[in-house]
């Protein structure tokens, strides 16, 4: 007996995706970034899916880029975030990843341990979270050198892409442009999902999607069908119980929702056990019977409430979509103060992955 809560994942929505982000970002090329397992969509089932599409990878850490390899994939892969072990260096020159090097322990191992592998250099350009100062950079180079270590590319990260508003992305960006212009033919990548949405944003060589491979609006107060992406995630749920409200019953914990008139409710079979935000407030909407309800009452861990009232024919086992293709998850993540990414990644094990179109056997209402 399978509990009826899954994460469908639909592949061809994540390669349609990939494909806006390469239009956008054309004539520089893009990586698919497939980092936190893909995006809480499952690393390996993401990379396949975009095999055919682009020739290049980037994950957070070497784990993520090893389980690639496990499973076959030949491609290039980039560390974002390089390695946390010296002796990591060697398995990274065998499996040909090339490394972020974006701290100076990490260029005292490359200088003392034999893994050569190739480097990327992380230059910060203002987010000061990690990298060289620029004003650092012809330093770093040449101790690298002087290691006998490839520098095949530079990147930087933005902090405010997302917001149009925001001068720093033309700040960031022309101090890059000046640290690396004088670094030789190498690979230059700054752009994140939002920078493939700002106008007149230089590209570079290469382009870093996440979150809209996976349909999350990476732009602020914009969803992502607003932008052509299309929901590479639905998850989705059954209703498990109906019950009448009478005006001053109150619904779950806390008793923080009270009906004010008779109402309709209706149980359905998620919580925040599988990544549901518990924070999620009331009239956050969920999707069944092809309308809208609002949620009531506080996010339990293998449940929630929401109000029937405006769902003609609401019954036990009606499929309830939580987020996907009729709600985005923007919207769900707008509602509990959070973003897309967060809500993605935070889709716990307990819920199963099951690619559109791929049959499981869940429960109907009548077995419930
Ligand atoms: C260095 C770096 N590049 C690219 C990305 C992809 O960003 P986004 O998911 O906003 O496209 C990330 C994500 O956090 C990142 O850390």
């Amino acid at each position: 007996m399978s509990r009826p809560t899954i994460a469908r994942i639909h592949l061809d929505n994540l390669r349609h995706n990939y494909r806006l982000a390469r239009r956008r970002a054309a004539p520089a090329r893009t990586i698919a970034v497939v980092k936190a397992d893909g995006y809480g969509h499952g690393i390996e089932r993401v990379a396949f899916a975009l095999s055919e599409e682009t020739d290049q990878y980037a994950v957070a850490c070497l784990e993520e880029a090893v389980a690639l390899r496990e499973a076959g994939l030949t491609q290039p892969v980039l560390l974002m975030q390089g390695v946390h072990e010296a002796a990591d260096l060697r398995v990274c020159e065998a499996e040909r990843f090339t490394v972020v090097v974006h701290d100076p322990h990490q260029l005292e191992w490359l200088e003392t341990v034999s893994g050569r592998p190739d480097i990327w250099l992380k230059i910060n350009s203002g987010m000061n979270r990690l990298g060289f100062a620029p004003a650092d950079l012809e330093k770093v180079r040449k101790r690298l050198v002087r290691a006998g270590v490839r520098v095949t590319g530079a990147m930087t990260h933005f902090a405010c892409a997302d917001d149009e508003q925001s001068q720093s992305t033309a700040r960031q960006t022309r101090i890059f442009d000046q640290a690396t212009g004088g670094l030789g033919n190498i690979t230059r990548s700054v752009a994140n999902s939002a920078a493939h949405f700002r106008d007149g944003q230089a590209m570079f060589d290469r382009t870093r999607p996440g979150i809209m491979l996976y349909g999350g609006s990476p732009m602020l107060g914009r969803y992502g069908p607003e932008l052509g992406l299309k929901a590479a995630m639905t998850l989705e749920s059954r209703l498990i119980a109906i019950r009448q409200l009478s005006p001053g019953d109150a619904v779950g914990y806390g008793e923080t929702w009270r009906a004010t008139r008779s109402t309709l409710m209706g149980m359905v079979c998620i919580g925040y056990g599988d990544g549901y935000p518990r924070h999620a407030p009331n009239g956050t909407p969920v999707w069944l019977r092809g309308t809208r309800a609002p949620l009531i009452g506080r996010v339990s861990m293998d449940m929630l409430a929401i109000d029937l009232g405006d769902v003609p024919g609401a019954a036990v086992g009606d499929t309830v979509e939580l987020w996907g293709e009729h709600i985005p998850v923007d919207e769900v993540a707008d509602c509990a103060g959070t973003i897309s990414y967060e809500l993605l990644t935070g889709v716990t094990r307990r819920v199963p992955r099951v690619e559109a179109g791929e049959s499981m056997r869940l429960n109907t209402g009548s077995d419930l």
